[in-house]
């Protein structure tokens, strides 16, 4: 049987993949067909029985290189056709490399470092024999108490479609069949970050028009880009769950975007149809999932239990199931696993070698955003302070600075903060620790003496507070995101001493710090950095680096503010600092009338604590001059807007150059602001440059009533600034299109 095999494979080096894969599936049993839609997790116990009766089509979670080779071998020798394993694995933010958590990543609004990180993801992960990872995540995700935010790209559409490209190229190369290559999955389609209350896997209600103009694009941008799988999200979207959602997997995915590759369930979220009140039994899921457009079941077996009498019984054509799985197929000829189905690991490719840890520290260097420096306490200097009181749970601890989907990450191999300020001052500062708290959720005072007492002997205290990995992440959501346990206790009683406290903050999502804020001098949110998080925060914090990463994401100043971004719209009562009314100021029985009567909450200010796109450097820009090419701009044509900015201070830094929009008019009504643009320039000391943006009107489409994509004539304001909060603006207007 196996020379009939080689024999096949052979023969199909030269022959076209389409024309291979239908006479494959010609071949195939209708066993073997469902088996090839099957995704089992490596701990099923009858995996490699299962595999050698075709049964399986992709494996999940091993890594073993040896097991995952004889999984192959099982699946290409030892089966009547020979069909190789896709190997799944959630390769999130790192093999065993493990760089900044995504919402970290996109702080660096690099798509040149998000690329990079991809790309060694894979070259590790791929010569471990794993060939599809189950990322990009880019669900819009605008609700910080939600876990899954760390493994997203932040709260902008643009943002998130521009940083998803980039990593669907990183992890899938020039050539998806480059050892070193490995399939990305464009994930959670669609609507997941909008579960409701930031509660994981809960419902979400978007409106069609909101899913286009919001959640969607990024998912369009990863099509484009030549994704090679889709994940259905787990939740139900209006009604309908999505992995049981044929307007959305068929109709939009595959009809109006014309996606060719697989669409795999989420984990068991098709037995799950039924939990959802969706399906009566679980074969009825199966009939559901199938008929939407699932091609291949992640963990459960329902596909494998009910999908051969659903087609016997007419409820299931051949004809559908049959190309489901030539999409599966396809994409194992994409990968190149019918030429070469074994890994061989390379020495070359050693993991954790020193060019992928130092992209590491750069990436987590330019992730690192600084949110407040009073009196330039930072960067330290070593010649200018004799002590350094470190204090905190996670200054220490090279497990928590990972974060989350870290699976395949060793903490002995993380460098962390305190290592690295050690080993960076060596004897000219005289460093102590204490940890303070045991842990970033004890709720009691056991080490706070200690950590007093290092402190008030400092000349300066580094705290390294935060959230341990375990509070962010799948199902790890909070109904509270401030800093948890005693923290904040712990950072007023070193308050009390007196000495600077500058924060490094560690977590996975944004935190509610407006309590905190006048007690701290400086902050540094560093997000998870992974395993070079200590170097990258001590460099930046000794100047050696210079803060440049900017919040992909609003920092709420109350959790009552949430859901809190910056691309809201207007409403008809725009909250302004005319009309603003605080709690504090309302006197006893005032009339009603007196209360502002606009968009705002009492108890607090209307505005983000940070803004989206805010981050501030150690040195200073000024922005001026904004221009546009042309005022009046032909529908169709291109345009220029340009701006000097002046690094005014004397280091010399990293900015990233931001352009908002705003269709002051629209059919439908249109947000505040919109990123449209944005460039990660370096300027030295005293340097000016001229950033210019070219727009084309189609870049100011959304979905109109119809839900056609259609730019709109009419006024638009455009402003280039350093955080979405810029005033920096002039305007344009887009005519309308000359009729012939
Ligand atoms: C469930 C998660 O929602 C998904 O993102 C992940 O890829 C799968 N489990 C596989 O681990």
């Amino acid at each position: 049987m196996s020379a009939n095999i080689h024999q096949q494979r052979n023969n199909t080096q030269d022959s076209d993949k389409e024309s291979y894969v239908l006479s494959l599936l010609s071949k195939m049993t209708l066993q073997e067909k469902i088996g090839q839609m099957s995704q089992l997790n490596n701990d099923c116990e009858t995996l490699a029985i299962s595999i050698k009766k075709g049964l399986v089509g992709a494996v999940l979670n091993e890594v073993d290189l040896d097991t995952i080779n004889e999984l192959q071998r099982i699946a290409t020798q030892e089966t009547r056709l020979g069909i190789p394993l896709l190997i799944g694995r959630d390769v999130i933010h790192g093999f065993n490399t493990i760089f900044p958590i995504p919402l970290g990543q996109a702080a660096s609004w690099s798509p040149d470092v998000v690329e990079i990180c991809a790309k060694i993801s894979a070259i590790e992960s791929s010569n471990s024999g794993v060939n599809w990872t189950f990322a990009p995540m880019i669900d819009i995700s605008r609700d910080p108490r939600w876990g899954r935010i760390a493994e997203s790209l932040g709260e902008d559409p643009y943002l998130c479609s521009t940083l998803g490209t980039a990593m669907v190229k990183g992890f899938q190369g020039d050539k998806l069949s480059d050892n070193t290559s490995i399939a990305a999955c464009a994930k959670h389609f669609a609507g997941y970050g909008a579960s409701e209350s930031g509660r994981d896997y809960n419902t979400t209600n978007i409106p069609e028009n909101e899913l286009r103009n919001v959640y969607l694009p990024p998912f369009k941008a990863a099509t484009n880009a030549g994704v090679a799988t889709f994940m259905a999200s787990f939740s139900d979207l209006n009604g309908i769950p999505v992995t049981g959602n044929k307007w959305l997997l068929d109709d939009i995915l595959r009809t109006e975007w014309q996606y060719r590759g697989p669409v795999v369930s989420d984990w068991e979220s098709i037995p799950q149809l039924v939990t959802h009140g969706f399906a009566v039994d679980e074969k009825s899921a199966a009939l559901e999932a199938c008929n939407a457009g699932v091609d291949m079941e992640m963990a459960s077996d329902n596909y494998a239990q009910h999908l051969t009498s659903l087609i016997k019984s007419n409820k299931i054509n051949i004809n559908k199931i049959d190309i489901m799985v030539s999409r599966i197929l396809k994409l194992k000829f994409d990968l190149g696993l019918f030429e070469s189905p074994f890994t061989k690991s390379t020495a070359s490719t050693k993991h954790l070698n020193s060019f992928h840890l130092s992209v590491a520290k750069q990436a987590a260097s330019k992730s690192c955003v600084l949110l407040k420096n009073s009196k330039q306490i930072l960067p330290l200097s070593k010649t200018k302070i004799d002590s350094l009181a470190v204090i905190g749970p996670l200054a220490d601890d090279g497990y928590e600075q990972m974060g989350t989907w870290a699976f395949d990450g060793k903490a002995k191999h993380s460098i962390t903060c305190l290592s690295a300020i050690k080993d960076y001052v060596k004897d000219s500062v005289d460093v102590k620790f204490a940890i303070g708290m045991e842990t970033s959720r004890s709720n009691n005072y056991d080490g706070f003496c200690e950590a007093i007492q290092i402190a008030s002997s400092a000349d300066v205290t580094v705290m390294i507070l935060g959230e341990e990995a375990i509070l962010s992440g799948e199902a790890h959501c909070r109904s509270n995101i401030n800093l948890p346990g005693y923290q904040e206790q712990l950072i007023n009683a070193v308050y009390e001493t007196g000495t600077p406290i500058v924060l490094v903050i560690m977590a996975g999502r944004p935190l509610t710090l407006e309590k905190i804020l006048p007690k701290v001098d400086a902050v540094l949110y560093a997000w998870h950095p992974g395993t070079m998080g200590g170097p990258a925060i001590t460099d930046t914090l000794f100047g050696e680096d210079c803060p440049s990463g900017k919040l992909p994401v609003s920092f709420p100043r109350t959790i009552g503010q949430i859901p809190l971004y910056y691309g809201q719209k207007n409403t008809g009562r725009p909250a302004s600092e005319e009309s603003f009314v605080n709690i504090n100021d309302i006197k006893v029985r005032a009339p009603q009338t007196s209360l502002g009567m606009t968009s705002t909450h009492l108890d607090t200010h209307y505005s983000a604590l940070f803004p989206f796109g805010f981050g501030l450097s150690y040195t200073k820009f000024e922005y001026k001059n904004i221009k546009v090419s042309k005022y009046s701009v032909p529908m169709g044509e291109s345009f220029k807007v340009a701006v000097t900015i002046s690094n005014i201070g004397n280091i010399a830094a990293d900015e990233v150059v931001q352009l908002y929009i705003r269709d002051l008019v629209g059919s439908v009504t249109r947000p505040v602001k919109e990123l449209k643009g944005f460039k990660r320039i370096f300027l030295s000391a005293g340097e000016s440059k001229n950033v210019v943006f070219t727009i084309h009107t189609n870049e100011l489409a959304f979905y109109n009533r119809q839900m056609v994509l259609t730019a709109e004539p009419g006024l638009f304001h455009v402003w280039i600034g350093g955080n979405s909060d810029t005033k920096l603006k002039t305007e344009f207007e887009v005519l309308c299109k000359k009729k012939h």
